[in-house]
């Protein structure tokens, strides 16, 4: 059983809040904080028992593991083994929304890596993220701080949402200006393979280690072992089913035209759709930082429409970080794509 917590939600984000935060999770407790991708939910990352509050608050699955918080990457040498290409991710893009996954070292609990003998490392460009890990002096385990199997959380109302009575503390800062979990990759005999794409995309990742691949579950059906565990649940699940959906603009319009009951995911210049009375727009077709940015808030938008059966979603592009928007909704959409 939970213990309901008081939870203290702190809106004006001072040196002195962050302090306090960080007291929180250097004792073990919870705190949810902002980073520039999605809000997180942490807890001191070299306490087994504290790492284990985690699972419980979000219900995740206890083979999952979490990704450790730096404020620098200098640091992750004493977390794990590194190695040149290690460095020179980091020198490229870190701080930022890069998670690097490399052998662990024994200070790292097995609480926390769920087993695994790897860990996830992280160095967060946000603020607020980055100095509650400096102030807490000790690495933050954060996975992201919705209920298992929802939209991550990508404000702070959507984290009031879901942790009210399961964290002591939530750092209600700004809107996320990702709004898509970082890219994780792991490093293996100079490999360098997306575990999960984000807005630090398979090009840019080529362009500084030319032995960048994607692993085939980023695109397809999970089928046999998974490189990463996270890689084999249905995420980003919305209450309704999603449908994404192939073909012409002009198909899609004429089978919309009967469907007024159902949700309709568009773009902004899909002036036909957002006729409909179900519609949302995750912004301009031409804007992947955008649609990133509002996807998961769109798909917590329909949740709160108990009417809503069936979202039909259009196909949105895999290139740069289009292929992150693309993994996410292929997962909400369970795979089903619809040819019109
Ligand atoms: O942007 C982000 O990465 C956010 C913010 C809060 O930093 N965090 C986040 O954490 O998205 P989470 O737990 O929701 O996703 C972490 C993913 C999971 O799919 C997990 O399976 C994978 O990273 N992962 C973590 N450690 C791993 C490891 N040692 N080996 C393989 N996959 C790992
Ligand atoms: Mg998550």
């Amino acid at each position: 059983m939970l213990t309901k917590l008081n939870t203290e939600i702190i809106y004006d984000i001072n040196e002195n809040n962050i302090e306090r935060a960080a007291k929180v999770i250097r004792a073990g407790g919870l705190v949810a904080f902002p980073t520039e991708t999605v809000y997180g939910l942490g807890a001191n990352a070299l306490l087994g028992q504290a790492a284990l509050k985690i699972y419980a608050a979000k219900g995740r699955p206890s083979d999952n593991p979490l990704i450790i918080h730096l404020s620098k990457a200098e640091d992750a040498e004493k977390y794990c083994f590194t190695g040149e290409i290690f460095y020179k991710l980091a020198s490229r893009f870190m701080p930022g929304p890069i998670t690097i996954i490399l052998p662990k070292r024994d200070i790292i609990p097995f609480e926390v890596t769920a087993g695994l003998d790897t860990v996830a490392v992280r160095v967060p460009s946000n603020k607020v993220a980055n100095k509650l890990i400096e102030k807490a002096q000790v690495p933050i385990a954060a996975p992201s701080a919705n209920l298992s199997g929802r939209p991550s959380p990508t404000c702070a109302q959507h984290v009031i949402d879901d942790m009210m009575g399961r964290v002591d503390m939530i750092l209600a800062g700004e809107e996320c200006e990702i709004g898509l979990e970082s890219t994780v990759v792991s490093v293996k005999n100079d490999i360098v393979t997306i575990l999960r794409p984000g807005k630090v995309t398979y090009e840019e990742l080529k362009s500084v280690c030319p032995n960048t691949e994607i692993a085939p579950a980023v695109l397809e059906k999970f089928s046999g072992k998974p490189l990463s565990p996270g890689m084999k649940y249905k995420h980003y699940s919305p209450k309704a089913n999603v449908i994404i959906l192939e073909g012409d603009y002009d198909n899609i319009v004429a089978f919309l035209s009967d469907k007024d009951e159902c949700g309709i995911l568009c773009f902004d210049s899909d002036t036909e759709l957002l006729k409909h009375k179900s519609a949302l727009s995750i912004g301009s077709e031409e804007s992947l930082d955008e649609q990133a940015r509002k996807l998961f808030a769109c798909l917590r938008e329909f949740d709160k429409r108990e009417d809503i059966t069936t979202i039909y979603a259009r196909m949105p592009s895999k290139n740069g970080l289009g292929l992150a928007v693309y993994n996410r909704l292929i997962r909400a959409a369970g795979f089903e794509t619809l040819r019109v």
